[in-house]
């Protein structure tokens, strides 16, 4: 249970978190699933707070999750892209938040291509800051809504085998995945070439695979990771075809497996690359779960940033205990 921990002013990565916190976040994510199930998706729990969404890298999933989350909780919401912006003109993070500060916003949401970006404005700034994604770092409510895929289908975390497969250099959601699985008892494998892995991939308490057929023996999950291709600066693979060949998660590998496993994908997906259409639309895969409980999941941290009890998640679907 989540006992009485707190998030605390900003949601920033997971390795700072305790397992109770972040037992918290999912524990508050539950009730609030139900409400984008209901014809009119609304409660509202965080009206009053104003929430400004800065997403100054590309983004579908994670942007609209937290704008249909903000909605959905009855918070005011302003997205703004750097394109548009006067980011394109020149002007400073630091100074478009305070710009934002000054006409009495609560909370910012960024999405930054800079490890580091959002505790940095954490550290300025007195809304509360949510890591929607920054450079290679982590992916904090990504990782979240994974966890919470992973222990609908298993019940609980500990002790099950999950393997991420790629990318993981490049990669924040591989990141936020191996401090939130460690910390709730998982067993995490990371299986790529070693051109992809972090040299000291090792010390994060991981399995190494360096065949992929090794680690689908072993795993009972995989999360497969996007070969990111705007991130690489050198030749890391061969070619496409070669890594598909050597890495690709295919319904021929999947089938010579010794047990059914669950296959995640935080996307967007290069089909054909790092893994085949037949897995990613197939029985085993919870891909479009992970994007239905990321609603679930950011509703749940709007909701205790903005002080709400946990406790009181149930009854904030109605609209009461959400207040601050
Ligand atoms: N998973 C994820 O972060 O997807 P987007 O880049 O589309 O937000």
């Amino acid at each position: 249970m989540s006992g009485r921990a707190r998030l605390g002013k900003d949601l920033l990565a997971l390795e700072p978190l305790t397992a109770d916190q972040i037992r918290l976040v999912l524990d508050t994510a539950e009730p609030l699933k139900e409400i984008s199930e209901r014809a009119i998706k609304k409660v509202p729990t965080l009206r009053g707070q104003t929430v400004v969404n800065l997403f100054f890298e590309a983004s579908t999933r994670t942007r609209v999750s937290f704008e249909f989350a903000e909605k959905r909780m009855s918070a005011d919401t302003v997205s703004i892209a750097s394109a548009g912006s006067s980011v394109s003109k020149g002007e400073t993070l630091v100074d478009t938040a305070r710009n934002l500060e000054a006409m009495r916003i609560d909370m910012v949401v960024i999405r930054h291509g800079s490890s580091g970006a959002a505790q940095f404005l954490a550290e300025r700034i007195q809304s509360n800051v949510i890591n929607a994604g920054d450079g290679t770092h982590e992916h904090p409510t990504q990782g979240l809504l994974d966890l919470l895929t992973l222990r609908d289908r298993f019940k609980t975390l500990e002790g099950r085998r999950v393997c991420i497969v790629g990318d993981v250099l490049h990669s924040r959601v591989a990141r936020s995945n191996i401090w939130g699985l460690k910390k709730l008892g998982a067993q995490v494998g990371v299986c790529g070439p070693r051109s992809l892995l972090p040299n000291a991939i090792d010390e994060l308490g991981v399995e190494v695979f360096d065949r992929v057929e090794a680690a689908i023996e072993w795993a009972e999950a995989l999360n497969v990771l996007r070969l990111q291709l705007e991130r690489m600066q050198a030749g890391y693979i061969p070619s496409l075809r070669e890594y598909n060949r050597v890495f690709g998660i295919t319904r021929e590998r999947l089938e010579r497996a010794p047990r059914d496993i669950l296959i995640l994908h935080p996307g967007p997906m290069n089909r054909g690359v790092e893994i085949d259409s037949d897995v990613a639309d197939g029985p085993h895969s919870v891909i479009l779960d992970q994007v239905t409980n990321g609603v679930a999941v950011r509703m749940a941290v709007l909701y205790l940033l903005a002080g709400g009890a946990p406790e009181l998640a149930e009854a904030a679907k109605k609209g009461r205990g959400g207040d601050a």
